[in-house]
């Protein structure tokens, strides 16, 4: 038996429960079960009140609402709409004269491991200088700049100064490749981007801004006037006169005051792109104050977060954990935390673990994935394993982007939370904005392998096709049955798309469809997240919708005739992409096969980014399909997992197929 599907076998009978520690439960925000049920109740009796009395607390307004939830356009929710206020206001100058203002806001820790300390003042008058320099290239409240970025406090600085003149910032991921970010520049309609000459990464220097101008070479981003760029190493890069400009010369004189913008609660914070089931990426868009609130409250909630802690999530800032317990979250909670620049293998496995130790790391956020490769590389290398570090300033752990298997749980409990630290560990996606479902460190019992309960307020449930509730203990459909104030708003350029994809009509239009699977358990009602139910594909925590994969395969017109894509289950990295492909030449072997598969996953880390590289890639004469021509992708997962073909297999145009796709070349 593989361990994937030991795995899964021990999530189906996993009976082991932990409870809080009293070193978690003393001083909680939520202290216990019956702290976390009265906030429930709380939120069942009056919803709405509910929301306002804790964006009342959360957030400074600079024009109180009056309105908490406007239903009347459904299922385009508003939140606080008739408020203003400015998110960048609201984790920087809300702490001026406050003991937070000399409090260090990031330690940044650089690829070769020098260390940076800035301060919460320190951070404001950099935003602000940084703001205006944005506004002296013209750039203005409603305008959309793209961020290009690498892990670092200029990343942090530029989506700040964006929220604080109201621009609205849309990040792409630093690993996606030229056509990903031209596909983006083109449809947020961006003025800017702001990009480095180059990135550093596990001692590795890569171009960032050669990658900008290819994507601009491609055609197409007519709304683009200016290039920004951070020159993060002393390389040399080439500049296109008239529009790229240094951070040295936009912010040479300018004055490190400036006024925020006050914008409406429904104004576009951000924008930010991420896959679907089809092939467009979707460009999912969050309000300010909605989005901010959560930030903020789901920071106290999830992670108790208290005035002393050091916070470290390793997310990057070009997804949605960066956006929300890196670039907002933490800075409007007032924390210290780590920003790190590197990967977790360099110079060697234990860097995580030295941090924690060099940081004094009190909560620390980070994805199975990332766990899983360490403990296979301390399993070979017993000198990069935790035991080597003092890692006891370690409060609480947390979990995000996939399902943590139960083997990795208790490994990451035992060997980095030294069995006394909670694992939160935290269902959530880009859409909701921040935390839907997991435990409360000083409430929630943990069981392995499952992210618990919904948060107060969040009404998380599973039902049928038809939006019917679900039994516990039958699986189903996750959804989420009321507004929240983190939602998505819509999808950006497209609202139908929008409403198709969430709110489907089969469950009256109003309730919202997550995509993944899940089971409740009987007993305790703790939720099981299954995985994805649409053809969108998690691997290592990155999300890649398989249409995407399969219209960059077939793009490469001179090769490919078809394509179809699927995942199958992966010991380390969650999924892995498995692709069938049929040339349009006859179908190579051996060593033709070896060098057309390489050529295709190049290709396809060219038109998509490294991390849509498929890992398997089966040539057939064509694919397995019903006599109307549909592909029957189930027999292809099974296919893909190694599996007897054991489903009807009646239907099929071409049965003999699935004998040579089950060949491995
Ligand atoms: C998956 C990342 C199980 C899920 C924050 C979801 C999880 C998708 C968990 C969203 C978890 C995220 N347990 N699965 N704790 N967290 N997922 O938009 O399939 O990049 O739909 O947001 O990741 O991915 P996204």
């Amino acid at each position: 038996m593989s361990s994937s599907s030991s795995a899964i076998e021990s999530v189906l009978v996993e009976n082991r429960v932990f409870e809080p520690d009293a070193r978690a439960r003393e001083g909680a925000r939520i202290a216990g079960m019956d702290a976390y049920q009265a906030l429930c109740d709380e939120a069942a009796k009056d919803f709405e009140g509910f929301w306002a009395r804790r964006a009342r607390e959360q957030l400074q307004w600079t024009k109180p609402f009056t309105k908490t939830l406007d239903e009347s356009n459904a299922p385009f929710y508003q939140w606080f709409a008739d408020g203003e206020l400015n998110a960048s206001a609201n984790c920087l100058d809300r702490h001026v004269g406050t003991p937070v203002e000399n409090k260090t806001a990031i330690i940044f820790e650089a690829d070769d491991g020098t260390v940076t300390h800035v301060t919460y003042k320190e951070l404001l008058a950099r935003v602000g200088q940084f703001a205006n320099a944005l506004k002296a290239q013209g750039i203005a409240k409603g305008d959309r700049v793209v961020i290009y970025m690498p892990m670092g406090v200029e990343g942090v600085v530029a989506m700040q100064a964006c929220a604080r003149i109201g621009a609205t910032h849309s990040v792409v991921f630093g690993g996606f490749s030229a056509k990903a970010l031209q596909e983006r520049i083109i449809d947020a309609g961006a003025v800017a981007v702001i990009t480095a000459n180059f990135q550093l990464r596990g001692g590795k220097e890569m171009p960032l801004k050669a990658i900008v101008d290819d994507a601009v070479a491609m055609g197409g981003c007519d709304t683009l006037k200016t290039v920004l760029v951070y020159e993060r190493t002393a390389s040399a890069w080439n500049r296109v006169e008239g529009r790229d400009k240094t951070f040295a010369e936009v912010l040479a004189g300018q004055s490190s005051e400036c006024a925020p913008v006050p914008v409406g609660a429904e104004h576009p914070l951000f924008i930010l792109y991420t896959s679907g089931s089809t092939g467009k990426p979707k460009g999912v868009q969050h309000a300010t104050g909605g989005y901010l609130l959560w930030a903020r409250l789901s920071m106290q909630w999830s992670f108790d977060i208290r005035p002393e802690d050091v916070f470290w999530c390793t997310a990057d800032i070009g997804w949605v954990t960066g956006h929300s317990y890196i670039v907002y979250g933490p800075l409007a909670a007032g924390v210290t935390q780590v920003v790190f620049e590197g990967v977790p293998t360099y110079p060697h496995a234990g860097r995580f673990w030295q941090m924690i130790e060099r940081h004094k790391v009190s909560v620390f956020y980070t994805a199975p994935t990332a766990i899983r490769s360490l403990i296979k590389a301390s399993d070979s290398d017993a000198k990069v394993h935790p035991k080597n570090w003092d890692l006891t300033s370690l409060r609480i752990l947390g979990s995000v982007g996939e399902p943590i298997n139960p083997e990795a749980w208790m490994w990451y409990y035992r060997n980095v939370g030294g069995e006394r630290c909670p694992i939160v560990d935290t269902w959530w996606q880009t859409e909701t904005g921040g935390h839907v479902i997991n435990p409360l460190p000083g409430a929630t019992p943990l069981v392995p392998g499952s992210c618990t309960l919904p948060l107060p307020g969040m009404q998380a449930a599973i039902v049928d096709e038809t939006g019917h509730d679900m039994p516990n203990g039958s699986g189903g459909m996750l959804v989420i049955k009321r507004p929240w104030p983190s939602m998505i708003r819509t999808i950006w350029n497209d609202p139908e798309r929008f409403k198709k994809s969430y709110f489907p009509e089969e469950m009256g239009g109003r309730i919202y469809l997550a995509g993944d699977g899940a089971v409740r358990d009987a007993k305790t009602g703790y939720f099981r997240i299954t995985g994805r139910i649409d053809d969108v594909l998690n691997v290592s925590g990155h999300r890649l919708g398989t249409m995407e994969i399969e219209s960059a395969l077939v793009a490469k017109t001179d090769l490919v005739a078809e394509a179809a894509v699927v995942g199958r289950p992966d010991d380390l990295t969650g999924e892995a992409i498995c692709a069938f492909v049929v040339l349009k030449r006859g179908r190579p072997t051996g060593e033709e096969a070896k060098a057309i598969a390489n050529e295709l996953r190049n290709w396809v880390a060219k038109e998509i980014g490294p991390i849509a590289k498929p890992k398997d890639i089966r040539f057939g004469d064509n694919l397995p399909k019903t006599r109307s021509g549909k592909i029957m992708r189930r027999l292809l997962r099974s296919i893909a997992k190694g599996e007897a073909i054991t489903q009807d297999t009646s239907t099929l145009e071409n049965p003999a197929i699935l004998d040579q796709l089950a060949e491995t070349n």
